[in-house]
């Protein structure tokens, strides 16, 4: 069978939250594919070590820019730097993102804030910022991985849940206004993925654990019994969809928020 061409040779690509989880998945296989790529995230240790890890993919090339997306200049110093270090920009992933296991109760006023500024204020000022170019040229590539969570809310996080519904709908938004120009803006809706943020010591497995006095095993299985897949989605697994979305491949789809959740959230939009 021959082999689908993504057409991602040369392109340059922005990705959010790429040192580690689904953003490196999805930075090294962007650079697999020929892409050139900057690694936005906070950590310069992380991002140093994320980019030569992609480096080493045969085609492409892998920069990196330690910043906090939630300031309001870093999406200016991001598009900025995507010109200076890969000549321009034709695909952006937001995909920088986080959550906590916190009650309705326990959520502060800061933390709602700063879920609000994460998923939603800091993609909308990238694609502001990146999408007038790309239409120019008449041809661009946003995807923003949104979560399940957005479109059927979880009591685990429920300011996560909100602003993750937020940013479907900026990622609708934004499809609406360029998709006739050529730039085409698509969500992904994974659900429960085996990245740091659920594994790690400290992350969600035991948040949950702490919170409801059971073991670490016990909320892995009670999530994996969520899922009609069975399972948590591996960080390649999503990278899979972003980077098709990305691609030439993906040349009429616009608007979409495409689950990638195993089967979670039972709906069939
Ligand atoms: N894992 C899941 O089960 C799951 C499910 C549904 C949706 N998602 C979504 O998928 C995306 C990636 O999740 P993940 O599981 O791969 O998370 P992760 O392993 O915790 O990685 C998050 C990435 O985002 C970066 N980041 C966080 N805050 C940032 C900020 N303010 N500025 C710049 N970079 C920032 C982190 O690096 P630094 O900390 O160094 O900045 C890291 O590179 C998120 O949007 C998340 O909501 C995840």
């Amino acid at each position: 069978m021959p082999a689908v061409d993504l057409g991602l040779t040369e392109r340059r690509c922005v990705v959010t939250g790429a040192s580690r989880g689904i953003g490196l998945a999805t930075a090294e296989r962007l650079c697999a594919e020929g892409a050139h790529v900057l690694l936005v995230a906070r950590g310069e240790g992380d991002l140093r070590s994320a980019a030569k890890r992609c480096d080493s993919a045969p085609a492409g090339s892998a920069d990196w820019m330690a910043i906090d997306v939630t300031q309001p200049e870093a999406a200016a110093e991001v598009v900025a730097c995507a010109r200076e270090q890969l000549g321009g920009l034709d695909v952006l992933v937001n995909n920088a993102g986080t959550s906590a296991a916190r009650s309705l109760g326990e959520l502060t006023d800061a933390e709602w804030q700063a879920q609000w500024e994460l998923h939603v204020m800091a993609p909308m000022r990238l694609m502001r910022e990146a999408c007038e170019g790309m239409a120019e040229r008449e041809w661009g590539r946003v995807v923003n991985v949104c979560s399940s969570a957005g479109k059927r809310p979880s009591l685990t996080n429920v300011a996560y849940s909100v602003t993750k519904a937020a940013q479907l709908s900026l990622s609708r938004a934004f499809a609406d206004a360029y998709a006739a120009r050529g730039v085409l803006v698509n969500a992904v809706a994974p659900g429960a993925v085996a990245t740091e943020l659920w594994m790690q010591e400290g992350g969600l497995a035991d948040q949950g654990a702490r919170a409801r006095g059971i073991a670490r095993e016990q909320v892995l299985d009670d999530q994996r019994a969520k899922i009609p897949l069975g399972r948590f989605a591996e960080p390649a697994e999503i990278a899979a969809v972003i980077v098709f979305l990305c691609s030439e491949q993906a040349s009429t789809v616009a608007g979409a928020a495409w689950s990638a959740d195993g089967g979670t959230v039972p709906v069939i939009l």
